[in-house]
């Protein structure tokens, strides 16, 4: 018998490794032969800790566990899930990136071979470095990190930019609110982004990875260290990649947790050991990236569903989608919703089916008043934008931008007013001070909001000149779009806004 525990963070915060404990001793007082693996989570969070059991006739979830519910479990008396593998959250989904995530053991490299692990670094290694780079085009990646730009265009201007060293760096900061892709396919599936970061290093030239980390994720800090150490022996990683003749190695680097730093310019300079403060572009960090060197910098994500595209062909991928956002999206859907998690799915489902449909509605029971898509810099969506499909241009179209693909539902209780007034907040707090209209314009929005709170009639007209000034002036998109949730809250909840005033009357 095999018992699988999550060892992902969001389980261990609600009681795996307990859970996990008692199993153990359970088994070993009852002399039971069985197996149990630390495996990642399968994303229904509300499930944690999920168990799965396999007598050999699949695989049966038990969930949410706590310590107590153990006994009756192994004598088989707890009521199941069923098949985790049929519960309809989990089974409506196309999983490609996280297609290993939540079942194998995420440190087992075998076990990573077998479910289809190492097919499309060995793929890569037989195509010259202008196939790889064109197999990314064709398979229309965009990048997952936020800003959507295509996967193969950064790829080949970093392959043709002439340098004695280049350098694949991952974005692992993942600072979006509502956000935990990144988190949770490195703790469930490490050796998917190394695989995605060697194919990388292969397609440009570069011979050096680095993953930048936040220090808030010790859990995927630990999983990662373990999984390139692994590599590292079984020679995936090193001076011959799986016998290929060709040099490739990496290593994980720690940052403070600065919402800035996940900003690729600032990231580099953390990375080189300076202050995180955005650098001008150009030059893109494509072509004098870490320490001035050509620089593929991508997100988690993007590079975590590279091994796929090569083990499936481009092709395959592509076939997913919707106009020109190819393949599957990662859908984190968190916040005040009934059923929250990371659910895969071939970009193109409206926003109101996933919230509604996927997500179940909001978890208090009461309607849904918006969701802020895309993390802190995302617009608040209210329902009546629900029929907008999950594609990078029809969010645009419609006000709102994908970004990290985190979604956080917020119920008629929420003050839109107070939402407007956080985001300007957010932005005050986390500017890395370089440009003005960010610095000072986030100090005196959280002013002028206030202002509107206290029922100054010409404060609104103010803000919306205010967040014209941050968009136009910004040097980034901290500046620049923190826009977006404050004036998708003033335009589509002016209600808020104006009891606010007439109360104050
Ligand atoms: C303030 C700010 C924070 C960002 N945070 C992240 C982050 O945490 N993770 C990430 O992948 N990209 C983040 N980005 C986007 C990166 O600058 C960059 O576009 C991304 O790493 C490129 O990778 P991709 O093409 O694979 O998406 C951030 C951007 C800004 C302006
Ligand atoms: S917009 Fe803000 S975070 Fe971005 S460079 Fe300017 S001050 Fe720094």
């Amino acid at each position: 018998m095999k018992i699988y525990v999550p060892m992902d963070s969001a389980a261990t915060a609600l009681g795996a490794d307990e859970v996990a404990e008692v199993l153990a001793r359970e088994i070993a007082a009852r002399g039971i032969d069985a197996q149990i693996i630390r495996n990642g989570t399968r994303g229904m969070i509300w499930l944690e800790p999920l168990v799965e059991i396999d007598r050999g006739d699949g695989r049966i979830g038990y969930g949410p566990v706590t310590p107590a519910d153990v006994p009756a479990i192994l004598d088989g008396s707890a009521e199941s899930l069923g098949r985790v593998e049929e519960i309809p959250f989990f089974a409506n989904q196309t999983r490609l990136t996280f297609a290993r995530c939540g079942v194998i053991d995420p440190l087992d490299l075998d076990d990573y071979a077998a479910h289809g692990g190492l097919a499309g670094l060995t793929r890569a290694i037989a195509m010259s470095s202008a196939e790889i780079v064109q197999e990314v085009a064709d398979s229309g990646l965009r990048g997952r990190g936020g800003a959507g730009f295509p996967t193969g265009i950064k790829w080949k201007t970093v392959a043709e930019a002439a340098a004695d060293q280049k350098y694949i760096v991952c974005n692992a900061d993942e600072g979006d609110s509502g956000t935990f892709a990144d988190r949770m396919i490195m703790e469930g599936d490490p050796f998917t982004l190394i695989e995605g970061m060697a194919i990388a290093g292969l397609g440009v030239g570069a011979t050096r990875g680095y993953v930048y980390l936040r220090s808030e994720y010790p859990d995927a800090i630990r999983v990662m260290r373990a999984a390139v150490k692994i590599a590292r022996q079984r020679g995936m990683l090193g001076a011959d990649v799986l016998g290929s003749g060709r040099a490739f190695d990496m290593e994980i680097r720690q940052g403070a947790g600065a919402y800035v730093c996940g900003e690729e310019t600032s990231l580099l300079n953390s990375l080189e050991g300076k202050r995180g403060v955005v650098r001008a572009k150009p030059p893109l960090p494509a072509l004098e990236g870490f320490l001035g060197k050509p620089t593929v910098v991508n997100n988690v994500i993007s590079l975590a569903t590279v091994p796929v595209i090569f083990e499936k062909g481009a092709k395959h991928y592509a076939d997913f989608g919707l106009g020109r956002s190819r393949g599957t999206v990662t859908l984190q859907i968190a916040g005040n919703v009934k059923h929250g998690g990371l659910y895969e799915t071939a970009f193109g489902l409206t926003l109101g089916e996933v919230v509604n449909g996927i997500g179940g509605g909001t978890a208090t029971g009461r309607p849904v008043k918006a969701v802020q898509v895309g993390g802190p810099l995302g617009a608040y969506m209210p329902v009546s934008k629900f029929d907008t499909p999950v594609g990078y241009e029809e969010f645009d179209k419609n006000g709102g931008l994908i970004g990290h693909a985190g979604l956080v539902v917020f119920d008629d209780s929420a003050d839109m007013l107070q939402m407007a007034r956080f985001a300007m907040e957010f932005c005050a707090v986390e500017s890395c001070g370089k440009c003005t209209p960010c610095r000072i314009g986030a100090v005196r929005g959280v002013e002028t909001i206030d202002r509107i709170a206290a029922g100054d009639p010409g404060a609104a007209d103010l803000l919306t000149d205010l967040c014209e000034t941050m968009k136009d002036g910004s040097l980034c998109a901290l500046g620049g779009f923190t826009p977006f949730p404050v004036m998708s809250a003033l335009t589509q909840f002016p209600d808020d806004f104006a009891c606010q005033k007439e109360a104050a009357e």
